[in-house]
């Protein structure tokens, strides 16, 4: 009898995970067969009620069948999960054809990058980069650089005036070179270059804005020459515009320096063969310079008997405009388009 019973348990179990597809499937089979009230649970608690001499005999067939049952749950179920594993890589699978998802990647404002090239170059020079405030005083804009009040060479620089005379936006970046020079008390050779924003009362056109940049340079040592200067500019002008460029000074004037001169580069455009960039004159003006008026190292402390030096002045957006070819100021600051800056990569710098 009980051997009938356990037969038809053997002929059921074989065969029934074949129908199985899935875990839970699985799991309800674990239950049927194993749980507490399962078949194969109950079959083995009829063990008590089996003469003894049986008892041996029908629980090794009860564990065949219970083996049995296990290796079966065990294979089907790393079937299972193997299955579920491809099923889940197929539908999570990436089209590596699929285009990327784009990042988008900032640019350097070519203003920027003009400040951060002269930056690096004079930097590697031994030149300092400092700031100056641009709400600046008379004194420091105008009179210690020997620009007194009523001096003609004031109108050339129309200017902002804040609440009086006393206060104004800088016209120039030079006023960081008197800053500079009190600051050191006359003690110290100085080697500096300060970018900044500068203003006056212009009409906005292509080439002009109430607002622009600048950078100033300032040495102060002992024996300076002009020769210096123009070995500095030359390299200046190298560095932006190309290896072959020639440089040449023009006589000029300005309050702060005596000599004063403009700074000019060959026409890269025309290679000095005149074009309209250069105006046929074969050379571009890019700043202006000269060795420091004794005057204005007296007035900013320095004893121009033992001490010299050159100073330098470049219009950035001047230099912008002429090395990215943009024809007009005010592409510079107006937003309406972001691929004016899009196509200034930062890898070509
Ligand atoms: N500050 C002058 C200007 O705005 C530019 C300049 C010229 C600066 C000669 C200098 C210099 O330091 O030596 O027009």
């Amino acid at each position: 009898m009980y051997n009938d019973k356990i037969q038809e348990l053997m002929n059921e179990i074989s065969g029934i995970f074949d129908s199985v597809n899935n875990k839970q499937e699985l799991e309800n089979l674990k239950t049927e067969y194993l749980g507490k009230n399962g078949k194969i649970t109950l079959l083995n608690q009829l063990i008590r009620e089996i003469p003894a001499e049986e008892k041996k005999e029908f629980g090794m067939k009860v564990n065949e069948i219970r083996t049995k049952f296990n290796d079966e749950y065990s294979k089907v179920a790393s079937m299972i999960e193997e299955k579920e594993i491809n099923e889940k890589l197929n539908s999570e699978a990436i089209d590596v054809s699929l285009p990327g998802t784009k990042i988008p990647v900032g640019t350097a404002h070519p203003i920027e990058r003009i400040i951060e090239s002269l930056e690096t170059l004079l930097m590697s020079m031994g030149y300092d980069v400092v700031e100056g405030p641009e709400v600046e005083k008379d004194l420091y804009n105008f009179e210690l650089l020997n620009l007194p009040k009523g001096h003609p060479a004031r109108d050339a620089q129309d200017t902002f005036y804040i609440k009086g005379e006393e206060w104004l936006l800088r016209s120039q970046t030079s006023p960081v070179q008197a800053r500079c020079m009190l600051e050191h008390e006359g003690k110290d050779p100085i080697r500096i270059i300060c970018p900044g924003k500068t203003y006056r009362r212009d009409e906005d056109d292509a080439t002009h804005s109430h607002q622009f940049t600048q950078m100033e340079g300032l040495l102060v040592d002992k024996g300076i020459t002009l020769g210096d200067l123009k070995g500095t500019f030359e390299e200046i002008a190298k560095m932006l515009f190309g290896k072959s460029r020639e440089t040449r000074f023009r006589p000029s004037f300005y309050p702060f320096t005596e000599p004063s001169v403009e700074m000019d580069i060959s026409c890269f455009n025309c290679n000095s063969k005149g074009c309209h960039i250069c105006k046929g004159t074969g050379w571009i003006t890019v700043g202006g310079a000269g060795m420091v008026n004794p005057i204005v190292l007296k007035n900013c402390g320095y004893d121009p008997e033992k001490w010299n030096g050159f100073a330098f002045g470049f219009g950035i957006e001047r230099l912008a405009m002429l090395k990215y070819g943009i024809n007009d100021i005010r592409t510079f600051y107006i937003n309406h388009d972001i691929r004016t800056l899009e196509q200034f990569d930062r890898r070509e710098y």
